[in-house]
């Protein structure tokens, strides 16, 4: 009787826990290439509290598990739809694949939609307009990425962009190089690089401060992240256009945070060696274009966080400046590229035109 009793009581308990789930992000598409992708969605399980006296637990952080699926044996240049999870709307997407050869496509950097998540919300909303065929962030995509309580947040806001497109993150020093980052982009290395019809992407980790306190292990790890960028930069060689994403800009027009790390910095010697097309940071909230050494640099921090004056150019290199909610969109069309930046009322902030690699210089 009582072993009937205690496996009704487990029985009753494991369908507790799954009454419980319920989705709070996603679906979203991750690691898409030519033949294999990613689809993820984040399910709460259940509540933890947390307080200085027993019985007033005030702090509540949800408990949270990735679910993914990953495909493979997919085709180049293809539309693919999916039914996540259910049978409704709400688990339905799609995303593309890369296309094989110079097919024209269209791309968003954005970045630092870490609050203010009313503006994060239309900044989304206008990228979802424009139907890109992939997004990268720039990072700092929540405040803290060890709360659990603000990943939803930052999935629901994003939620009908992510839907439709596929999701390239790098990593900012507010996710604080949380195991949760890791965990809901399936990242192995947070920097990687990937290749889209004739472009050439690179994706860094400039976020050493959240590495272990140690200057051997950070140096080490910033030498073997060096080393791997110049590989892949020379492996990239033939392609006709490159950009680099990483957070921390090398070069920025807000008076308090310039001077540029001393790592970030010997990134710049390797843009212009192998003729990056544009380097696109974000970390200051504001949209920056410089100019230098026939590479450009964009700063796109304008997806939400609270504005950064731009109050200090930069002689000689500083194109454009300007201090407001935005997003960048990129079209490579065969042989020539623009770069647009829009603000989120859809004003056009500024227009680089951009020719192939070879034709450049
Ligand atoms: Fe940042």
């Amino acid at each position: 009787m009582f072993r009937i009793v205690r496996v009704f009581l487990l029985l009753a308990g494991g369908l507790a826990v799954q009454a419980a789930d319920k989705i709070v992000g996603g679906p979203y598409t991750i690691n898409v290439g030519p033949r294999s992708a990613t689809v993820a969605w984040l399910v709460q399980s259940s509540e933890a509290r947390l307080g200085t006296e027993p019985d007033k637990l005030a702090k509540v952080a949800p408990v949270l598990r990735v679910e993914k699926v990953s495909y493979t044996g997919l085709e180049a240049g293809k539309t693919y739809y999916y039914q996540a999870f259910g049978q409704g709307e709400e688990g339905k997407g799609r995303f593309q694949t890369p296309p094989a050869g110079p097919v024209p496509f269209q791309f968003v950097v954005y970045g630092d939609t870490r609050s203010r998540h009313d503006v994060h919300a239309r900044v989304a909303q206008a990228i979802a307009k424009a139907e890109p065929d992939f997004v990268l962030h720039t990072g700092d995509l929540v405040a803290d990425g060890t709360d659990s309580a603000q990943w939803p947040v930052f999935f629901s806001t994003e939620r009908d962009l992510l839907r439709k497109t596929a999701f390239f993150p790098s990593l900012g020093n507010h996710e604080r190089n949380s195991r949760q980052y890791y965990e809901f982009f399936d990242v192995q290395l947070p920097y990687y690089s990937f290749d889209w019809g004739n472009a050439h992407i690179a994706v860094l980790n400039t976020d050493l401060g959240n590495l272990p306190r140690s200057r051997e292990v950070r140096d080490t790890y910033w030498k073997e992240e060096l080393r791997w960028l110049e590989e892949d930069l020379a492996r990239g060689r033939g392609a006709d256009f490159v950009f680099v994403i990483f957070h921390h800009p090398p070069f920025t027009a807000v008076k308090r945070r310039q001077g540029g790390d001393r790592e970030v910095m010997q990134v710049v010697p390797l843009m212009e060696k192998y003729k990056v097309s544009a380097v696109l940071n974000g970390h200051d909230h504001n949209y920056q274009h410089h100019l230098k050494d026939g590479v450009r640099y964009i700063v796109t921090g304008g997806g939400g966080a609270p504005l950064y004056d731009v109050d200090a150019p930069l002689a000689g290199l500083t194109q454009k400046l300007e201090r407001v909610e935005h997003y960048v969109g990129i079209q490579v069309n065969g042989k020539s590229a623009k770069i647009q930046a829009f603000a989120v009322d859809g004003r056009v902030i500024d227009t680089i035109d951009l020719k192939s690699r070879a034709e450049a210089r």
